[in-house]
């Protein structure tokens, strides 16, 4: 069987969401049976055809003024016309964000994303963890610390990229995308 076509897709002003998709990524690549790819949604904005080669879609943005960035709207703008078409119709998408504050209305910016893929016709996968720290792990390494179902969030420091998160979060970011790339492989078969 050809391996499933997973494309992590997404926008980072400072390095702080490619950071986490890099680790989205690497949970995708533990399910063994997937090809993923980190692609910068601004390289789509010409050529968005490039995402019917897909089976699966993880769009990750800043939250940047509650809302998803101007350069990610830009590649969302830039499918209208396969909109039109439905052509990305039954494939699977999922949503991360990434922000400074604690909530930040993160939630606005999965809800854009979860928005634009139902417009889409996809099916969303969401983020189906529980808070660890429920079981006694410490809040800062605790899987799903934020509490975020509909989609992962993370929430980043001031410092570099690499050093910016909580390993919790980091560990959320694996688990997530793990749990698409699993999901992908049992029911992601376009329409
Ligand atoms: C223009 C702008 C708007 C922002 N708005 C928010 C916000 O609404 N909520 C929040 O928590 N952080 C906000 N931030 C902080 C960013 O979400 C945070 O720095 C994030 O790590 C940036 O990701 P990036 O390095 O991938 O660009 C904003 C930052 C910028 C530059």
């Amino acid at each position: 069987m050809n391996p499933k076509q997973l494309a992590v897709i997404y926008h980072s002003g400072h390095g702080h969401t490619e950071h986490i998709a890099r680790q989205v990524q690497l949970g995708a690549q533990q399910a063994g049976d997937a090809r993923v790819e980190l692609i910068k949604a601004e390289s789509l904005i010409a050529r968005p055809d490039d995402l019917q080669a897909y089976d699966g879609f993880i769009l990750g943005s800043p939250t940047y003024l509650g809302g998803v960035s101007g350069v990610f709207k830009s590649f969302m703008d830039a499918t209208g016309r396969l909109w039109r078409q439905q052509a990305l119709k039954g494939r699977l998408a999922a949503g991360f964000t990434v922000s400074s504050l604690p909530a930040g209305d993160k939630q606005s910016t999965l809800q854009s994303m979860f928005t634009f893929c139902m417009q889409h016709g996809m099916l969303w996968v969401g983020n189906p963890i529980l808070p660890e720290q429920h079981s006694g792990v410490a809040y800062e390494e605790a899987a799903n610390r934020l509490g975020s179902w509909s989609g992962l969030m993370a929430q980043a420091g001031h410092a570099s990229p690499a050093d910016s998160f909580a390993p919790g979060d980091i560990k959320t970011a694996r688990m997530f995308g793990l749990n698409f790339a699993e999901t992908l492989r049992r029911v992601g078969q376009p329409a």
